[in-house]
């Protein structure tokens, strides 16, 4: 019963339901990822009170540019503001913040942002939030395969060589460890291409409740669930 550790070491989450949220009030989809703005704000200081190390958000994902303009523009839009007004206060959590994800389609603006963000909090040890942003991981996987294809070609890694470990270093969460424990809020019950090759010994938990009213308490229910589940990682228990 329960599992090898009690507080998982690394938390993904996929902030679903914003957009619903929204229109529940009467109010524009990009109202919605505003609110759920408060929620990063919850999980971050929860997941730090609770001892959790790595905490990933999958905030933009290489499908979401198909979204009208004027809500991808809301997004990068609200990103920059989140960045720039709580970069000072993640630093003094002790949060390191890395943004994972293909940088080359952003404007000048967003990638000022990233480098902000990234160079103002990375001496922080107590929790490292991973925003997923412009993340696709079968696009993570064809860009590892392609690195490790030219590698071979140029006689650095010998193709005989090639196993899970040298992969998973070609990832771009080469250095991170697996998720633990896989949210998505909405009950919506899919990965949407999300850290696919990492999640194959995650434990999942699908909420019901819409990102925007994920808080404090719906994240130690989260850790409460995770904590009685049963991880094998494909061996049988011991015998009681
Ligand atoms: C999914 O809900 C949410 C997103 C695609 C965007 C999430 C972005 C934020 C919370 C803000 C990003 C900023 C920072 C700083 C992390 P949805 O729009 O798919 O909701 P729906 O399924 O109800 O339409």
């Amino acid at each position: 019963m329960g599992s090898l550790s009690a507080i998982p070491q690394h938390i993904a989450i996929i902030m679903d339901g914003n957009g619903r949220w929204a229109k529940q009030r009467g109010k524009e989809r990009y109202e919605g990822h505003i609110a759920g703005v408060d929620s990063v704000r919850a999980v971050v200081r929860a997941a730090a009170r609770n001892g959790v190390k790595w905490l990933t958000l999958y905030a933009f994902s290489t499908e979401n540019w198909g979204r009208p303009a004027a809500e991808v523009d809301a997004i990068m839009e609200l990103f920059c503001k989140t960045v720039m007004s709580e970069a000072e206060e993640l630093c003094s959590q002790g949060v390191r913040v890395v943004i994972m994800g293909e940088r080359s389609r952003f404007s000048t603006k967003v990638r000022e942002m990233i480098d902000h963000i990234e160079r103002s909090t990375a001496e922080a040890t107590r929790l490292t939030l991973v925003l997923a942003f412009n993340y696709s991981s079968r696009s993570e996987i064809t860009l590892a395969v392609r690195d490790i294809a030219r590698k071979v070609s140029l006689g650095e890694i010998r193709y005989e060589d090639i196993d899970e470990e040298v992969i998973s270093a070609h990832l771009m969460t080469r250095s991170m460890p697996d998720p633990d424990l896989i949210i998505r809020t909405s009950g919506e019950c899919r990965l949407s291409n999300f850290l696919l090759w990492q999640a194959s010994y995650a434990e999942f938990y699908f909420p019901e409740v819409l990102w925007p009213d994920f808080d404090e308490a719906q994240f130690d229910k989260a850790l409460e669930v995770y904590a009685q589940r049963d991880r094998r990682y494909g061996v049988v228990a011991d015998e009681e």
